[in-house]
């Protein structure tokens, strides 16, 4: 039998110790064979599985509870509304935000930083205006910054990265000046799976006078984030990332930014008023949720961050910790294997290289087993630049992953090896 978790059923206070083999029974997905065998899922970092809980969560949703929301005095528009909300604060409590109308809903992360490149980017930065990113950066934290730079004659400044793929914090003191405007850090590196120091980042730039906006993408879903303790500006992470649904983000901002933005997009649900000759915007959170929203994913995403908590994310990131430790000394052991990222504090990312195979040709001859995983340059092109490459082979994890299964992804690395000896 399944296991649907409720944080009815289980309170925190009771929570059972972390069972690998309990959580699987809740991800039906993982029953998939693929050539007879069993899928050895550690494509993570692209996207995660969702739980059986958030399957019939938006199931439920499509037939028992769909409606439009805040637009309807009937039954099924009430209840729809409802729980769109409460899965806003949901959402709010797990990150750590203070109050729901900081939570405003986008379509993933990378919406959320375009959103803020767009709005208070647009309005606060100008020429010679400086925004700091790192070397580290997904495209996500790269292109949105570089277009608005062009449009307003202000600068991209990089902190560069160690051979380790740590960021040069002496480097990074350096370029924080006067006239940086923005720091956006990834909070987790998605190609090297370094975790950032962000909150002596958030520090730094608040001394210099700046904003600070943290990539959550891949730190959410692997750890407990407190976004209220860490003190960013914004925070930005997508909820397919999360074992939630695809097509669903979140993007946290203060309240004294939002206020002052202007909207993302125009349209309905974001207006208090609309004459042809003037528009009045909706209070906080709808002035930036124009047009009908995606109203299952929220709901689904309530439901994961419900499922999230009742399991624990610090025992999720103890779980995972232990499993990264055990993927980096099998893969350490390998002959002629490069991992390219080896901070010291490091989320569930590996990504290597073998002497002489092509990471696709890797890719691919894994799949024979089972194993899926990702090849490329994991839209972080300057990543792979930095280190030479032109792209890595990368496994990345998540809680209902096993030691087995890094087991069989290293035998079947050494297979791959004799296939090119
Ligand atoms: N950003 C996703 C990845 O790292 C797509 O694979």
């Amino acid at each position: 039998m399944a296991t649907v978790h409720t944080p009815s059923m289980e309170p925190a206070t009771v929570r059972r110790a972390f069972d690998v083999e309990r959580v699987r029974r809740d991800f039906p997905i993982l029953e998939v064979r693929h050539g007879g065998r069993p899928i050895v899922y550690l494509d993570n970092a692209a996207t995660t599985q969702k739980p059986r809980h958030v399957i019939e969560t938006i199931q439920r949703y499509y037939t028992r509870e769909n409606a439009n929301i805040h637009r309807g005095v009937h039954y099924l528009s009430q209840v729809a509304t409802d729980h769109y909300e409460r899965a806003r604060e949901q959402i709010a409590r797990f990150l750590g935000a203070t109050v729901g109308c900081e939570i405003v809903f986008t379509r993933g992360a990378t919406e959320g930083i375009n959103l803020i490149a767009q709005t208070y980017g647009r309005k606060f930065i100008g020429p010679g205006d400086e925004i700091l990113i790192s070397h580290m950066e997904h495209h996500s934290n790269i292109v949105p910054w570089q277009m608005l730079c062009e449009e307003k004659g202000s600068k991209l400044r990089v902190v560069p990265i160690t051979d380790d793929g740590e960021l040069d914090m002496d480097a990074f003191g350096r370029l924080l000046n006067a006239r940086t405007k923005i720091v956006s850090i990834g909070h987790v590196s998605n190609a090297l799976g370094t975790v950032n120091p962000v909150r002596a980042i958030i520090d730094a730039a608040h001394a210099a006078g700046a904003i600070a906006v943290v990539d959550g993408a891949q730190s959410a879903p692997h750890m407990p984030v407190n976004i209220h303790a860490m003190g960013c500006d914004f925070f930005v992470c997508s909820g397919h990332k999360m074992y939630g649904p695809t097509g669903i983000g979140v993007l946290y901002g203060k309240v004294e930014h939002l206020e002052k933005m202007p909207p993302y997009q125009g349209g309905g649900d974001m207006v208090l008023s609309v004459t042809f000759e003037k528009t009045t915007f909706n209070i906080l959170p709808h002035k930036y949720e124009a047009g009908t929203p995606h109203i299952e994913g929220v709901i689904g995403l309530g439901a994961t961050v419900d499922y999230l908590n009742d399991i624990g994310m610090d025992a999720i990131a103890e779980y995972e910790q232990n499993l990264t430790r055990h993927g980096t000394q099998l893969l350490e052991e390998i002959p002629g294997l490069r991992l390219i990222g080896t901070a010291r504090d490091k989320a569930g990312i590996l990504s290597f290289t073998l002497d002489g195979v092509h990471p696709h040709d890797i890719g691919q001859l894994l799949d024979e087993d089972g194993v899926a995983i990702r090849v490329g340059h994991h839209c972080a092109q300057p990543v792979m630049q930095r280190f030479g490459v032109p792209a890595t082979a990368r496994a990345s994890l998540a809680f209902y992953n096993t030691k087995e299964e890094l087991d069989t992804l290293a035998a079947g690395i050494r297979r791959v090896q004799k296939v090119f000896a």
